[in-house]
Formats: C-alpha cells, structure tokens, sequence
C-alpha cells in the first residue's frame, strides 16, 4: 500500500497535538465525505490505531501500533523523497525480491519496502537472515544513483554510516562498524546490509539496499546458532524501541548522505566511517573466495577498499571478504 489518504488523516491528528478535529473539518480539508472520513477511521482502528471521540469537537488520536505501517513511517517523516513511497505488508517472503520486482518496473530512487515479518529473509552469501515478526527492521530501499557499476561497494559504507549516525540519534547508543557491512554493539551484531544491484556493464540502474537491524528483541528472540553474536537495540539500550520514528531517521540520513556521495565521491565520509569503524587498528582475518589474509586493518583507500598490512609488511587491498577479529 503507498502512501495514503489513511496517512495523512494520521498526520493530521498527531499534528493536533490532543486537540480535538471533528469529522466534518477533516472530510472538507481532504475533500471527502464525512462517511468516508468515519470508513477509514474505521479501518484505522482494526489496524492497531485508537481514538476517543469527544462528543461534537471530533477526534482525539490515543494510541498508534507498534508496527513499521506506512502511517507511522509518514507521520515521522523528514525527507525529501526518501520514504514518500512505502510498500508495506505486514508478512513478505522478502523485502530485497519485491524491491528488486518494484525497482525493475521503474519504481523511483527512495522508494522503500517494509514489513513485520519475512518467512524467507536472506543475509549476504544466500545466508538465512532470521526477521523475527514485529521485533526488527526488515527493510529495502531503491537508489538510481548516476555511478558505474565497480563504485557501488562504496554505497554499502555510506548507508553503514548513515545507520550509525540514525541509531544513535534514536536510541542514545552508537553503534561500531564492522567492515564493510555489519554494525556491531559491545561485538554482537545488531544490523547486516545487503547491497545488491542491477546494473548495465558502464551504469548502475537500481541499488536495492537491504537493511536488517534487531531493534526490539529480548535474548530469547534469537534462535541457538546466533545468540551469542547477536544483539538488540532494545537490549542494550534497556528501552522500547519506536522502529517507525528509527525508519524514519535513517532515511533522513540516507537521503543526505547518498547525495553527497554521488555529488562529491566517498573521500569527505571517509573519515567518518573511520571513526566509527572497530576493523580500522584491529589484528584480523579476512576470508575472500578464493583466500585467507591475516594482518592489521590499516585503514581504507578513498575507493572503499579495507587495507590490510600483513606479516611480512605488505599492504594487501580487499576488495570483500568476511572478516573476524583474531586475538
Ligand atoms: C547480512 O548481514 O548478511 C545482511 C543482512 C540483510 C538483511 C536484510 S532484512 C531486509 C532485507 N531483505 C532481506 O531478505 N534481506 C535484507
């Protein structure tokens, strides 16, 4: 479902601020009908949103659901374009296949694709992502940067700065980046990105960029193989969560940072993403297809590519691998 007129009628009543609007004020200012002001207020309310109705001032909005629903993400929106497009069901095989089909039919650059709950969520090397209903964010978002297909692992360190900056806005917790795709809180994962393309051999013609962040978990969320590496935002922050207004921020953040890179390339982010990595310094072990390298992470070219210097002195360019960190 995009955005709505269900939306704005939500947008409207929090911006209300507890006042009261009546039926009739709010079927002329979107020129409707009062019944059909009092339908989707109907249909609100079996979604999870309440109001009370004081008798001839109107609607006072009460309560919303703890959901990621386009309503919510609209009411807290601050882009642009970013999010001004939401595809949300409340289950989906996985966001990254319908985003991949929305950005092959011409779906435009910010469009986002969201839900509670995926029953075939995938993580990097076709590994399973595990998207626990109602608890994380499970989200993909569409670019159409003007780039050449071999930049777009650089798009991966952006959106990891870009999430770092809206997580610790959100939650006061700042989590560290674990090249090139992890976030990680006291060493346990709390947010995988999944950058996939579609692309000419000379032009990128669509990012869809998967973002999966465990934002509401308990420990007994997470199944037996993971729950020693895996964390919650709400774990360790000790707080609840809003995943709407989190959505939110991060496609503000985003926004801002995808146009500077496009505009202005990856070197004035690359200090930031420096000062947030935990790889940058540390002694690991990087395991590409066909190799293993162990050495120092030394720092990253203005190209994105992790440096790492290994034991005999050289200086070894990666261009991906999965890394750990070695004692
Ligand atoms: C990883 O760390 O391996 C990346 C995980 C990416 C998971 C997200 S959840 C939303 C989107 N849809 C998917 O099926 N995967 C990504």
């Amino acid at each position: 479902m995009k955005a709505t007129l269900k939306n704005e009628i939500i947008k409207r009543l929090v911006e209300a601020d507890g006042k009261p609007i009546s039926g009739q004020q709010l079927a002329d200012e979107f020129g409707i009908s009062r019944t059909a002001i009092w339908k989707h207020m109907k249909q609100l309310q079996e979604k999870g949103y309440d109001f009370e109705t004081v008798k001839k001032r109107g609607y006072i909005l009460t309560a919303t659901p703890d959901t990621v629903d386009d309503a919510k993400i609209t009411v807290a929106l601050e882009t642009e374009k970013f999010g001004h497009r939401i595809i949300y069901e409340e289950s989906m095989t996985s966001t990254q296949t319908i985003a991949h089909n929305q950005a092959q039919d011409g779906a435009s650059e910010g469009t986002i694709v969201i839900c509670e709950e995926q029953t075939a969520g995938r993580g990097r090397m076709m590994r399973e992502w595990k998207s626990t209903k109602g608890k994380g964010i499970w989200m993909s978002v569409i670019f159409r940067p003007e780039i050449p297909p071999y930049e777009a692992p650089q798009f991966t360190l952006v959106a990891a700065v870009a999430l770092t900056k809206a997580i610790d806005d959100v939650t006061g917790v700042r989590p560290e980046i674990k090249w090139p795709n992890d976030l990680l809180i006291q060493g346990k994962k709390c947010t995988g990105i999944l950058t996939e393309l579609q692309a000419d051999p000379d032009r990128v013609n669509a990012i869809i960029m998967g973002i999966g962040i465990n934002v509401n978990h308990e420990q007994a969320d997470f199944d037996e193989e993971i729950k020693d590496i895996a964390t919650s935002l709400k774990i360790v922050s000790g707080k609840h969560i809003d995943r709407a207004a989190l959505v939110a921020r991060i496609l503000y953040y985003l926004e801002i940072y995808s146009a500077q890179y496009v505009k202005e390339g990856f070197e004035p982010i690359k200090s930031e993403w420096e000062s947030y990595s935990c790889t940058i310094g540390s002694r690991i072990r990087a395991t590409t297809l066909q190799d293993v390298f162990i050495g120092k992470a030394i720092g990253i070219t203005k190209d994105g590519v992790l440096e790492l210097q290994l034991d005999d002195g050289t200086i070894k360019g990666i261009y991906s691998a999965d890394i750990t960190l070695e004692k």
